[in-house]
């Protein structure tokens, strides 16, 4: 594959060129104390830390600037206040496209400590749990940031997740407030959040508060336990002081999909997580005091957390935030706000940027786009098609291309194409951000070194700050999960290839884990609510390749004996059922009747075959007879 030449209008001009890059990275890898050390000097620290890092493998123990004390929210904001206070910190654009918020450094610091102050009144303190569930709104923002700054762990709860997603994730953590909105709006559609909130919780008796924002219509309130916010506003004052936290004390929990079971609650914590995400969206973005940073992702993901708010406020940068969707009103939404703010760095998916490809160029030419930079592309494999139209007609080839490669347990990105300093090559995510030792290894285990091309399964040697630590309430799976495949090593759970170059390029999942739309779903989350909805006894989901999703939702199911419903109304039953209670991303394009599952002896379903039916590989199990509809097929 053929390198894209860095752009002329980048040249010499970024914050790294390759030689830079290669001898940092060469001094990340041989002395990672010290690089760590001097990076780390550039935080806010109320006490200096003893030890840069200590971690095993073995005993799946990571633990970064122990005995420091920090607090993020004072690096995203309290330290800027001097030299930036009156800098936009966030330009929020509401659904319609009618409406546009910007918050200055000094203002976002009074919404926050507001809320902070409410948090505290009604009765949370240091390490409480707290869930918040809303959609892309300012609030959403400032809430996160007020459980920063008093040490409350968050678990964002994806606006688009619906009630029982709550439920486990609230019981899981133990959640004691939840903080939501009274509606979220998206693509003209209203959505009473506060019901599907009210719903999530029944049946749970140990959340105290549920803190309301009014964003739409008047809701009804639970008496004893729901409080509006513009309410408390009024009994608040408008300063906090930020806690003294411990490098390794909790900064939030994420839940996210496994390929067995419930999701994980993934937890990230303070010192190494802020020094990570600042770091990588500094150099990845080729960060400029101007620049207007948007990062199109949903603050209910990793992406969000990482480089809508934390790394980008931790760096004094302008952050956009957006209600809407890429092509509400129109298919030039993402065109027209990057000429409306004048964006120069623009952060987003495979399947936003192949959805746009497809409604043609005039969307894209009609606005100027050129305050762009920095395209950015996250959360699954980008083909070559998307990749170039991304490169050639949104960024007009004077635009750096960043396929970033990561993950929720990661924390921040691992694997990146440094603008101007590593020629990039479409549909590869190229080279190792400093400090992260990737490598490749066989089934057995043995890494595949060498300079020639090799493919293998994707793991890491070496900790890095941002690295997860636990999986809330339950370490032994943290340990299951990453560790034990391939000992003393960090396993990612992905398959890549890395060419003669040096170059990775990420295959995708070796687990059960789906990719639909950039959003990571858990088989047997889908196969649960599936079950769920009384109509069958046993089913198998697998993915299916999907021209703009990437992957779409197929199941396998059994039919529960003597339904009187035909075949049609039963899918739309589940179909239905999985869209209410689990999320609208879940539900099944496919679904396929069958009398049986193919399984190996031991009982475990047999996906492999599985998906190759879906994708119409193969039109059978081998054994035809085991399929209820084998027309289908
Ligand atoms: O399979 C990889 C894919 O997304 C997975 C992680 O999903 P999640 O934890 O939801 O985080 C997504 C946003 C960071 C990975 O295991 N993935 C992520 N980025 C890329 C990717 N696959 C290919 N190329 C990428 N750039």
């Amino acid at each position: 594959m053929k390198k894209i030449p860095i752009p002329m209008s980048l040249q010499k001009k970024t914050l790294c060129d390759s030689s830079q890059y290669e001898a940092l990275y060469k001094q990340s890898v041989d002395d990672p104390e010290g690089f760590w050390n001097e990076q780390a000097e550039q935080l806010a620290w109320f006490k200096k830390w003893d030890r840069t890092f200590h971690f095993d493998f073995h005993k799946a123990e990571v633990k970064w600037f122990t005995g420091g004390k920090i607090n993020v929210c004072y690096n995203c904001l309290d330290r800027h206040i001097e030299s930036k206070g009156d800098k936009t910190a966030i330009i929020w654009e509401d659904d319609s496209g009618k409406l546009t918020k910007k918050y200055s450094y000094k203002e976002v610091l009074i919404e926050v400590s507001k809320i902070a102050n409410i948090l505290k009144r009604n009765g949370l303190k240091k390490g409480d749990r707290v869930a918040i569930y809303m959609g892309m709104i300012p609030e959403l923002a400032f809430a996160t940031l007020a459980c920063a700054r008093i040490g409350v762990v968050h678990s964002i709860i994806f606006g688009g997740f619906s009630y029982e997603a709550i439920n486990t994730r609230v019981k899981d953590s133990d959640c004691k407030m939840v903080i939501t909105a009274s509606h979220s709006k998206r693509a003209g559609k209203t959505i009473n959040l506060k019901a599907i909130v009210d719903k999530g919780l029944e049946g749970i008796d140990f959340i105290e508060k549920v803190l309301v924002v009014k964003h739409g219509e008047n809701v009804p309130m639970q008496k004893g336990r729901d409080v509006w916010l513009h309410e408390e506003l009024e009994l608040v004052g408008v300063e906090c002081e930020a806690e003294l936290l411990d490098s390794e004390d909790p900064l939030f929990i994420l839940y996210t999909s496994g390929s067995t079971g419930k999701p994980k609650g993934v937890v990230h914590t303070q010192a190494g997580y802020i020094l990570y995400t600042s770091l990588t969206h500094k150099y990845v973005f080729d960060l400029r005091e101007d620049d207007i940073y948007f990062c199109a992702a949903d603050l209910g993901w990793i992406t969000g957390h990482s480089y809508i708010i934390y790394g980008p406020l931790a760096n004094g940068t302008t952050t956009v935030m957006f209600e809407s969707t890429p092509t509400y009103p129109h298919a030039g939404r993402y065109w027209e706000m990057v000429e409306k703010y004048k964006i120069t760095s623009l952060y987003t998916a495979p399947t936003a940027i192949r959805a746009l490809l497809k409604e043609g160029d005039e969307h894209v030419k009609k606005f100027d786009r050129s305050s762009l930079r920095i395209l950015g592309t996250v959360g699954e494999p980008i083909n070559y098609d998307a990749w170039m139209w991304y490169y050639q007609v949104v960024g007009n080839e004077n635009c750096a291309i960043v396929d970033t490669w990561w993950q929720t347990e990661t924390g921040g990105v691992m694997i990146a194409p440094l603008p101007g300093a590593i020629e990039a090559k479409p549909g590869s995510a190229a080279k190792p951000f400093f400090g992260i030792q990737p490598c490749l290894v066989d089934a057995e285990g043995r890494e595949l070194a060498g300079d020639s091309e090799v493919t293998g399964n994707l793991c890491i040697k070496h900790s890095w700050p941002s690295q997860m630590r636990t999986v809330y309430g339950d370490h032994e799976r943290f340990k299951e999960t990453y560790f034990t495949k391939f000992p003393g090593m960090f396993y990612t759970g992905d398959g890549a290839k890395r060419d003669a170059d040096g170059y990775y390029w990420i295959i995708g999942r070796n687990d059960d884990v789906l990719n639909v739309a950039g959003h990571r779903l858990g088989t047997s989350e889908v196969e649960s609510s599936v079950i769920k909805s009384a109509k069958v006894v046993e089913c198998a989901v697998v993915g299916k390749a999907h021209e703009v999703k990437g992957e779409s939702i197929f199941v396998f199911a059994i039919l529960r004996p003597n339904l009187s419903e035909s075949h049609e109304e039963i899918k739309q039953h589940i179909r239905r059922h999985v869209k209410d209670t689990l999320s609208p991303i879940a539900m099944p394009d496919g679904i396929l009747f069958v009398s049986d599952l193919p399984k190996t002896r031991s009982g475990k379903i047999m996906r492999r075959i599985l998906r190759k039916i879906a994708g119409g590989e193969q039109k059978d199990f081998g054994d035809i007879t085991t399929l209820a509809d084998p027309a289908v097929a």
